[in-house]
């Protein structure tokens, strides 16, 4: 038995049944509050024992307080853990983890988690909420913001560059926090992407499309999960034992401890599988929760069910087992005031490096999606009007999951422009983000009269978009659109950036603008990122991790889709179509441009024809064709073109993210062989298939050129 297990066990054989159930609770304190109810007396739970972590604190002078009623008037004197949601930046906000995804940059999105957890440790924290992995293919879903967008791969990539840079050199580091795994399972898919709704759908689909993030959060040490607050297959996930013991701890080997999302035990007597709470608490603990957030249900019954024989006590041993091996693990037993240091805090929250690094996954995070007659770069000299209810919003920028945020202490679009811009400058509102007043149309039309370039910023405020902001229609807010068609009937070119968390239907905004960027929310330095993108300081490369509709008739729309029985045929009734819309999204997932432009040669293999065990090697020349240097995102798809089941037209299987002089040209080479190319088969066995394949390559989901491949 190592030393930490001697611990826990010679700890563990001390503790009463109710100090056990104790720190199998986790309660929020009154700083903050991100569900339905928050409670006050958070500090007399501590000295009773009643429970052993808290959230929503933070700032070393807080945590340390807590600390020292948990490790001075308790008798057993086990520290507290500090959870908090710090998913895209503790104090130095970082963009929105949709935005991230854009980048297709792992190395980025690692350093942007590192900086994240180095800031919520310097804090007092020990664990933060992220990364949220939930696959999403709804843009109605307000949370789609906070997640790597609508493909597996590319989602279960981004889920373990985030756990890395969570967890960082390893737990015990006081710059580590715990990451946590969520929200397990499938929260994503709501029923019409309406937030808390329903998710019901195949086991394949799920396994598929939905497990592959989760598992890779657990593969890369995520050392805790968190429930999500959606049934699946009819069972509430908390009280599932599919998904928490059959699935994560059968399947994925997952070997550290389950919190619920909050309240969400509780909430199974609302989804009607539960009588009572109590009822509620041993449908959870059954099925392998080992820690109760909020919902105070383990606290009030745990202990009379476990008396009353409903559930063992090795059960509950087990739970805070893995409780008391994490907080072993962070070196809180050996000093539980390792993470309270001040002077860290000063060096650390906030520091220019942390800026810096803030302002360079934006840059990397802006998606260039039209750029008619080259209007950008905008020229540094130029008569610019910047106009739009977001141009000078910092709140905004901080996002929906904005922790220790500050909103003055975000860049805005207009402080950007601002600290960039050399030659005349003009600013209008022209319009709010929501409501129906177009008072200031005039005088924004009046003043583009006066500029030789329009730029708009318009979007969503970050109250549209994260939990509990699922939008049934997703275009612009109000009247922003009319906004826009008012600036670009005169006639000037009309750059807009867009500011949102959700991929936006504006069809008529796309046609009508010059330029189109994808700004999203990008944290506190947004303003100088997108300064650095739109005056050609940093040449866009993002690429859309979430397809654009253009309705929301579309939804769910994303770019893996099957054939169907009637593929669509222009030149036939009979297809899989709309009568009123085509079935192509607005701008398709992998799509971007740069100010440069790049050629793909055609792909090649190095076999045609290959077994298990043996790897194809694909090859493609990809050229810059343009006048400056550029980073493009090479992007491998791949087609089962016969199988035991119906598989998508494309699945993405592989990418490289590379960077090209000008007319610079590079063979990219990827990796295949047979264990890439498995799947669920018609008896829902995982592996392959002998047959054709179909490899295709390109720089987006829609823009790809292909050879085949057969395996024996
Ligand atoms: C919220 C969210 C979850 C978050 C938790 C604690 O309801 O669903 O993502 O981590 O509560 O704030």
């Amino acid at each position: 038995m190592s030393p930490t297990d001697e611990r826990v066990e010679a700890l563990l054989a001390r503790m009463t049944l109710a100090e056990k159930v104790g720190q199998m609770t986790l309660f929020t304190t009154d700083w903050g509050q991100t569900g339905p109810t928050i409670r006050a007396g958070y500090a007399d739970d501590i000295r009773r024992g009643a429970c052993g972590a808290l959230f929503n604190s933070h700032t070393v002078a807080f945590t340390r307080e807590l600390q020292r009623i948990a490790v001075e008037e308790t008798r057993l004197q086990i520290p507290l853990i500090f959870g908090y949601d710090v998913v895209h930046g503790y104090r130095t906000i970082l963009p929105i983890p949709l935005a991230e995804a854009a980048s297709w940059d792992l190395a980025a999105i690692e350093r942007s988690a590192r900086v994240a957890a180095t800031e919520a440790a310097a804090a007092g924290l020990h664990w933060t909420f992220a990364p949220m992995v939930d696959v999403a293919r709804d843009p109605r879903w307000g949370r789609v913001m906070e997640g790597a967008g609508e493909d597996a791969f590319l989602g279960s990539r981004i889920a373990a560059a985030r756990v890395r840079g969570f967890q960082g050199g390893g737990l015990g580091n006081t710059d580590a926090v715990m990451a946590c795994v969520k929200h397990f399972a499938a929260y994503g898919a709501p029923i019409a992407g309406r937030e808390y709704n329903t998710v019901d759908m195949s086991e394949r689909y799920f396994r598929e499309h939905y497990l592959p993030p989760y598992a890779a959060g657990v593969r890369a040490g995520a050392a805790t999960v968190m429930t999500s607050f959606n049934d699946f297959d009819g069972v509430p996930a908390s009280g599932s034992e599919f998904l928490l013991t059959d699935v994560l701890r059968g399947e994925l080997g997952f070997e550290g401890f389950v919190v619920t999302d909050y309240t969400s035990i509780n909430e199974m007597v609302a989804h009607g599988v539960a009588a009572n709470d109590a009822a509620a608490g041993e449908l959870a603990a059954g099925a392998g929760v080992d820690m109760d957030m909020q919902g105070a249900v383990f606290q009030r019954y745990l202990a009379d069910s476990v008396a009353a024989g409903r559930i063992s006590e090795a059960r509950i041993d087990d739970a805070v087992r893995r409780i008391l091996q994490a907080k072993v693990a962070l070196g809180l037993f050996d000093d539980p005031y390792r993470f309270c240091d001040e002077e860290r805090e000063r060096r650390e929250v906030l520091s220019p490096a942390h800026r810096e690094a803030a302002r360079d996954v934006a840059r990397r995070s802006v998606v260039l999606l039209k750029n008619d007659a080259a209007v950008l770069p905008l020229a540094r000299d130029a008569r610019l009007l910047l106009v739009g209810p977001l141009a000078q919003s910092r709140v905004d920028m901080l996002g929906a999951w904005h922790g220790a945020g500050v909103a003055d202490e975000c860049v805005s679009l207009f402080d950007g422009i601002t600290a960039a811009h050399q030659g005349k400058l003009e600013v209008e509102r022209g319009c709010d983000i929501d409501g129906d007043d177009r008072s200031g149309f005039d005088a924004a039309v009046a003043a583009a009269a006066r500029a030789d370039v329009v730029l708009v910023a318009v979007g969503e405020s970050a109250e549209m978009s994260g939990e509990a902001a699922a939008r049934a229609e997703i275009g612009l807010p109000g009247v922003q659109s009319a906004l826009v068609e008012a600036l670009a009937a005169t006639g000037k070119p009309v750059a807009v950036v867009l500011m949102n968390g959700r991929p936006l239907a504006i069809p008529t905004v796309a046609e009508r603008a010059t330029a189109l960027v994808e700004g999203w929310w990008l944290g506190s330095e947004a303003g100088n990122a997108l300064a650095d993108v739109l005056y050609g300081d940093y040449n866009p490369a993002g690429k859309l991790p979430m397809s654009v509709p253009r309705s929301v008739g579309q939804v769910p729309l994303y770019y893996g889709e099957k054939s169907t029985g009637r593929p669509f045929d222009p030149a036939s009734k009979w297809t899989s179509k709309y009568i009123d819309l085509p079935n192509a999204p607005l701008f398709p997932f992998g799509f971007g441009l740069s100010y440069t432009s790049f050629g793909y040669g055609e792909p090649g293999v190095d076999r045609s024809r290959f077994r298990a065990g043996e790897r194809v090697t694909v090859s493609v020349t990809v050229t810059n064709t343009g006048d400056r240097a550029g980073e493009e995102v090479v992007q491998l798809y791949v087609r089962d073109v016969v199988a035991s089941v119906t598989r998508p037209q494309k699945q993405l299987l592989g990418f490289e993210k590379i960077e090209l002089r000008p007319h610079e040209a590079r063979l990219v080479r990827f990796e295949l062989g047979e264990e890439d190319l498995r799947f669920y088969r018609r008896d829902m066995s995982y592996g392959s298939e002998p047959g054709e394949f179909e490899i295709m390559v390109g720089g987006s989901s829609a823009d790809l050129q292909s050879v085949r491949i057969v395996l024996e």
